[in-house]
């Protein structure tokens, strides 16, 4: 494997977003998000971990960009924190905060760095949230389009590539079905999570979500994009959901679940309508597009970024017709990591991560296949390890290199096969806030000792190193 086995141009990166490393989030005028009040909730995050200051890359940018330069990476993914740049989330503009990315955006070009600027991982304004209530309210849409602009207008002389929104179905479906990420709602009572709202919300809010994405993408492409010559689309994760059988059933309930994860955000953004699976089972709690408002989605994308990990089995639990209860039963179907009592590979730190390296080409695959093969960038990729290994062993980090590397084979078979995928980009440059997990979780190729901030690249990283150096001749 080597860099010249990949098509010409194909850009490798690594990938953060503001709230994991920045900090500095009660500083130099960011406005809270949602996740600092959120993460302030005793028992919420392991350990009680906040991102206060976390990996404090808001002073350290230029030490990381040198890393990745020194790393061979062609490009850096990281988010811009909306609060930080309107701290009421509209209004007033918070000039450090713009300052701050200047910074970060100018010292990544001098370094032969490109820029990949995604505008919203998670980190809602708090003010919006009080206002009216967040991404429940329609209000959001135009308050994006906005936010956005600015940035167009403010970064786009030198940011040419966008992304719009990170995971919005884990937004809608952590954030409104199992209250596990903030605001915390929740579908149906889990744990502590008692607001419930039978099922609507997720739904509500992905529908503003796409319809924000859109608004903003309206904006880039009538005002900007013909002079700044740029590129604009949005970020999907995506699980590999594998029959667990050859039975029609599980079939048809692998479908399903691959039609509630990342075709309600990618069929509308192609067709112009939610998948039919979903129309026939969610029926009048799914929100339906306006004829405008199917004109704005449709097509609303020059690429798509795809959050690729793990995959599961997925099974027919044999219930005729699914009983709603919460979002996740819509989908009527069962998952498993094992089959036959052999689990589907190797599990990470993280319970919900399995290195199963041909779920990638699946997934990429199934892109190409469903959706006129789009241009993909495969915006995510990585495994973690516990947070509380030592150094020595954090940096032996030989997992993690056999990881990348099965994951990386698969993506250049998929890529023969004619998938149209432009780039790659690791998660994460640096060990950082891992959301619940806090700092239990380390998925850097960049070992971060807590206690002090100090980086040291992992073999990981010089695995990258050596993969990415170009030929001398
Ligand atoms: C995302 C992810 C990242 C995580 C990574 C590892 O939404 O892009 O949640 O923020 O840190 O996926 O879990």
């Amino acid at each position: 494997l080597s860099r010249d086995k990949f098509p010409k141009g194909f850009v490798f990166g690594t990938a953060t977003s503001a709230y994991q490393v920045e900090g500095m989030a009660h500083k130099d005028g960011r406005g809270p998000s949602i996740w600092d009040t959120f993460v302030k909730i005793p028992g919420i995050v392991a350990n009680n971990g906040t991102a206060d200051v976390s990996v404090d890359q808001y002073h350290r940018y230029k030490e990381d960009i040198e890393i990745m330069k020194k790393l061979n990476f062609d490009a850096y993914r990281f988010s811009i924190s909306w609060s930080r740049i309107f701290p009421d989330g509209t209004g007033k503009v918070n000039h450090k905060g713009v300052a701050y990315y200047n910074r970060l955006i100018n010292y990544l070009l001098k370094r032969g760095i490109t820029p990949y600027a995604n505008l919203y991982h998670y980190d809602l304004p708090l003010a919006l949230e009080k206002k009216y209530k967040g991404l429940l309210s329609d209000q959001v849409v135009k308050d994006f389009a906005d936010y956005a602009d600015f940035c167009f207008r403010t970064f786009g002389d030198r940011v040419k590539n966008w992304m719009t929104f990170n995971e919005p179905r884990v937004v809608a479906a952590l954030g409104y079905d199992n209250g596990f990420f903030a605001p915390g709602r929740c579908s149906k009572p889990y744990g502590n999570c008692t607001a419930g709202n039978s099922a609507t919300e997720p739904y509500i809010v992905a529908h503003h979500l796409i319809l924000a994405h859109a608004a903003a993408v309206q904006r880039y492409r009538e005002k900007y994009q013909e002079k700044q010559k740029g590129r604009i689309g949005i970020l999907l994760d995506f699980v590999w959901y594998e029959p667990l059988t050859r039975s029609k059933a599980d079939n048809y309930a692998a479908q399903r679940a691959r039609d509630f994860h990342v075709g309600w955000f990618i069929h509308p953004i192609v067709y112009g309508e939610y998948p039919r699976t979903m129309q026939y089972i969610v029926g009048d709690r799914l929100p339906k597009f306006t004829k405008e408002e199917v004109k704005m989605v449709k097509g609303s994308m020059d690429f798509v970024g795809i959050n690729q990990y793990t995959a599961y089995y997925t099974y027919d639990p044999h219930k005729s017709k699914p009983k709603v209860l919460g979002y996740q039963q819509d989908w009527n179907a069962g998952f498993a990591y094992k089959k036959k009592g052999v689990l589907i590979g190797p599990k990470a730190n993280s319970y919900w991560l399995y290195n199963v390296p041909w779920g990638l080409y699946k997934a990429i695959t199934y892109i190409k296949e469903h959706y006129g093969n789009p241009t993909v960038i495969l915006s995510e990729n990585g495994m973690d390890d516990p947070g509380n290994v030592t150094i020595s062993k954090g940096l032996h980090d030989t997992t993690r290199i056999n990881f990348y590397k099965g994951y990386l084979t698969q993506l250049k078979t998929a890529v023969d096969e004619g998938a149209n995928v432009v780039g790659y980009f690791a998660w994460s440059l640096l060990d950082n806030f891992e959301w619940r997990l806090g700092y239990t979780s380390r998925f850097g190729i960049v070992y971060v000792d807590f206690a002090n901030l100090k980086r040291y690249p992992k073999m990981s990283a010089y695995w990258f190193k050596r993969l990415l150096q170009r030929n001398k001749h």
